[in-house]
């Protein structure tokens, strides 16, 4: 009797050892970082050519004034969007989350592509789109098959993948919420890119899922009447609006520069 009682213990002992064993690989299994190595990566995410370039300077400009927007509790999860289509939203996202893995700090950063109807993380990435937030929220895939980097250290993204029939339903989804807390547990830093404000709604919906949205304006273009109703679009969504900046802008040096130059 005593005999089949320590086998029966033992049994257990080795079942529950197992069961930890498969939670650890799980656990690990959620960081596997697929690495792309074929990129060829678009000339404008001057951040990854040219760290000394004067528009690098200015996206790290742009970093520092980001990450220091409060002190008390850091922003971890920003997405960035803009009121109308083609104002810099996505080589925003992709230049400032190039920055901010260059910090000294190295910080873990995930850039994860949110425009399900026009994502183009991976067409700037120079990589064939690969599986994706889509995937993800349909259930296809798990996070860790959808993790990619390429040759940026700490810099993974999650591309837009196969665009749905449905963006705001995934986008508002259960499977969307639990996807962004998992990954706030993985990664320091979370840019996440999103269609415009005004034409669709999934830029509010994600951007509450957020801590803020950091909005783009593209200068000499965008009228000040429609970044003001798409700052009300996105209120109205629960979504914070953190700052503005603004693209296109033209670099006069003054001429006192130029003869030290
Ligand atoms: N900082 C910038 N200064 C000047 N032009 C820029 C800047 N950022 C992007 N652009 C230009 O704006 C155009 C659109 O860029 P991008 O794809 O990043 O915009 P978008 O807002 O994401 O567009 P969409 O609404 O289609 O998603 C590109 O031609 C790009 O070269
Ligand atoms: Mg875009």
């Amino acid at each position: 009797m005593g005999k089949i009682t320590s086998a029966l213990r033992k049994a257990a002992e080795d079942r529950i050892e197992r069961f930890d064993k498969i939670a650890r690989i799980k656990d690990h299994d959620q960081l596997v970082i697929k690495r792309m190595s074929d990129s060829k990566v678009d000339q404008r995410v001057i951040t990854y050519f040219d760290p000394k370039a004067v528009i690098t300077e200015q996206y790290k400009i742009l970093r520092t004034n980001v990450l220091s927007f409060s002190k008390t509790k850091p922003l971890k999860v920003m997405a960035v969007s803009s009121s109308i289509h083609s104002e810099g939203k996505t080589l925003t996202a992709l230049n400032l989350a190039v920055a901010i893995a260059q910090s000294t700090s190295k910080p873990r950063v995930l850039l994860i592509d949110a425009d399900l109807r026009r994502g183009r993380v991976a067409k700037y990435l120079g990589v064939k789109q690969p599986v994706g937030l889509a995937n993800i929220l349909k259930d296809e895939v798990k996070p860790s098959d959808a993790l990619f980097n390429i040759d940026v250290e700490n810099l993974t993204f999650i591309a837009a993948g196969p665009i749905p029939t449905n963006p705001v339903e995934l986008l508002s989804s259960d499977r969307m919420n639990r996807f962004l807390i998992l990954m706030r547990s993985k990664f320091d830093y979370i840019i996440v890119d999103t269609p415009p404000v005004i034409s669709v709604t999934d830029a509010g919906i994600v951007g509450a899922q957020t801590d803020g949205v950091l909005m783009v304006i593209q200068a000499g273009r965008t009228q000040r009447g429609i970044v003001k109703r798409a700052t009300e679009l996105l209120n109205q969504a629960h979504s914070k609006v953190l700052g503005h900046i603004l693209t296109n802008i033209e670099y006069h040096l003054p001429e006192y520069i130029y003869r030290y130059l």
